[in-house]
């Protein structure tokens, strides 16, 4: 496998009325030809804002974006065109589809760009709607599809042009929850099938399991790229920290309980003065270990 994508040190910037607002500060990104990649962070982190720059269709100020050897940042504005129209696919939140159009029209108008004669066109784009699971709907516009079939369209639209690199922001967005997982399955064989480069952000973590790898973006850089598995794990600390936390306080309690008692039993004259000494030094030395452990867990 080889590198597909390397973002080095990339800012970006938007001013708005006197506002400088920093979406992008220092980001690094490799993604290997071939990958299925998940990006989640949260509202605001500069999820958007890295897609778009790596679909060519907004310029970092600062920083390269390597795509296929080539720093896009230094194309001009006919390379950016060809580039967005060749060799990337973009899936979108609102399916961005031609209301007018009916849905082998919408997939063929990716092909017209290109200048594909007419029959290839409608051969391609009926295989497309085939492999999307809407072979018998081809002749449906948008406004007749539900919210998960327009979104199975947009993503034959955007594999019209056979890109190797597929974009998409947010494509469950709109889409309940189990409408939402098929569409990232859909993705998921589409990868397997087509070794296209995917890359897909979504806030939501059940949908970004269905890539090879996550990276987090916080604050307008990725802080972490684990592989599902690992995500996993790392969702699961919570609670297996509160049984941890729970078991220790447990114990803390014993531990006192167990001081009162010797205390009582030194105070009524059962145990004499050095037994009560030695015992209370060693369940204090307990204690102050669990406490130690207690901060570790609690602290974070
Ligand atoms: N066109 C713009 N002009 C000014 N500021 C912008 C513009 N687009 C984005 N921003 C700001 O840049 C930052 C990153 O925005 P971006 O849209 O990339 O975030 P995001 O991670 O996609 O968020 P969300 O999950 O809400 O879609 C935010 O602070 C946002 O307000
Ligand atoms: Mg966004």
């Amino acid at each position: 496998m080889s590198q597909y994508i390397e973002c080095k040190d990339v800012v970006k910037i938007y001013k708005t009325g006197g506002i400088e607002t920093i979406a992008l500060r220092g980001l690094d990104l490799v993604i290997q030809e071939g990958e299925f990649r998940a990006i989640v962070g949260p509202s605001g982190s500069g999820k958007t804002t890295l897609l778009n720059i790596i679909g060519g269709m907004d310029k970092p100020d600062a920083g390269t974006v390597i795509v296929d050897g080539e720093d896009i940042t230094k194309y001009n504005e006919n390379q950016l065109h060809e580039y967005r129209v060749k060799r990337v696919g973009f899936v979108f939140q609102f399916f961005n589809l031609i209301p007018t159009l009916t849905a082998v029209e919408n997939v063929e108008l990716p092909m017209i760009l290109l200048g594909k004669p007419r029959e290839e066109r409608r051969k391609r784009a009926v295989e497309l709607l085939r492999r999307v699971g809407l072979g018998d709907k081809i002749n449906r516009k948008p406004g007749e599809l539900s919210g998960g079939e327009q979104q199975r369209v947009a993503i034959a639209v955007a594999l019209a042009n056979d890109p190797p690199l597929i974009l998409a922001d947010e494509p469950t967005g709109e889409l309940d929850t189990a409408t939402g997982r098929q569409i990232a399955l859909l993705f998921k064989e589409l990868h397997r099938e087509m070794n296209k480069t995917i890359i897909i952000v979504t806030h939501d973590l059940s949908i970004a399991m269905y890539a090879e790898r996550i990276s987090r973006m916080e604050d307008g850089k990725i802080v972490m790229t684990v592989s599902p598995a690992e995500m996993d794990a790392y969702v699961l600390a919570p609670s297996r920290t509160e049984e941890i936390v729970a078991k220790l306080e447990a114990r803390k309690r014993e531990i006192e309980n167990e001081i009162k008692r010797i205390e009582n039993e030194f105070k009524s004259g059962i145990i004499s003065a050095d037994t009560f000494v030695s015992k209370y030094i060693e369940l204090k030395n307990i204690l102050a270990r669990i406490e130690e452990e207690l901060k570790k867990y609690t602290l974070t």
